[in-house]
């Protein structure tokens, strides 16, 4: 397992230092510019922003301490959202009733959380424990970027994240195997 994180670490590297090359990003990039060749890259259409509302399970962000997530659905829509720390993607998302399942409820015990997160910011997000990658081995369409959203919880190194929703998730049943 840890020999797989090394790999996993590696191969991440190279994919973020690749993909910030293919579009032009480099460490000097005003969050601006990041923002244009991040959506340019993944062909996004429409943009949305809501206003601070406290929703569901979610913390109203104390002022002057909010933090920005962007959705970006299958349909190629963006969404953002002002939250507050300590906040995990599956019930920001859960909350404002984006397509995100969370089989589960958060216990890392399914994929139906999976997103694909913009290599930007992937590596301010904590490594996946063993539980985190053994699920997220049975992701569709994994990638080098991906995270289960129950197990990202926002903080402020993560203002400004964008998160892409999967096409399809898997929810393996005894039955699958049948
Ligand atoms: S909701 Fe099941 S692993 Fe996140």
């Amino acid at each position: 397992m840890f020999a797989r994180g090394l790999l996993r670490s590696a191969t991440l590297a190279r994919t973020i230092i690749s993909h910030q090359s293919k579009i032009g990003i480099n460490s000097s990039s005003s969050s601006v510019i990041k923002n244009h060749k991040f959506i340019q890259t993944i062909g996004l259409r429409g943009f949305q922003q809501s206003s601070i509302n406290n929703h569901g399970h979610l913390h109203k962000p104390k002022p002057g301490e909010e933090l920005h997530i962007t959705f970006i659905t299958k349909d190629g829509q963006q969404h953002t959202y002002e939250v507050a720390e300590g906040d995990n993607i599956l019930d920001i998302a859960q909350a404002h009733n984006l397509d995100m399942e969370g089989a589960c409820g958060g216990s890392c015990a399914c994929s139906t959380c999976h997103v694909i997160v913009d290599p930007e910011f992937y590596d301010e997000i904590p490594e996946p424990d063993d539980d985190e990658n053994d699920m997220l081995d049975l992701a569709f369409g994994l990638t080098e970027t991906s995270r289960l959203g129950c197990q990202v919880h926002m903080t402020k190194e993560l203002d400004g994240i964008r998160v892409a929703l999967p096409a399809m998730t898997r929810n393996l049943q005894s039955k699958d195997f049948n």
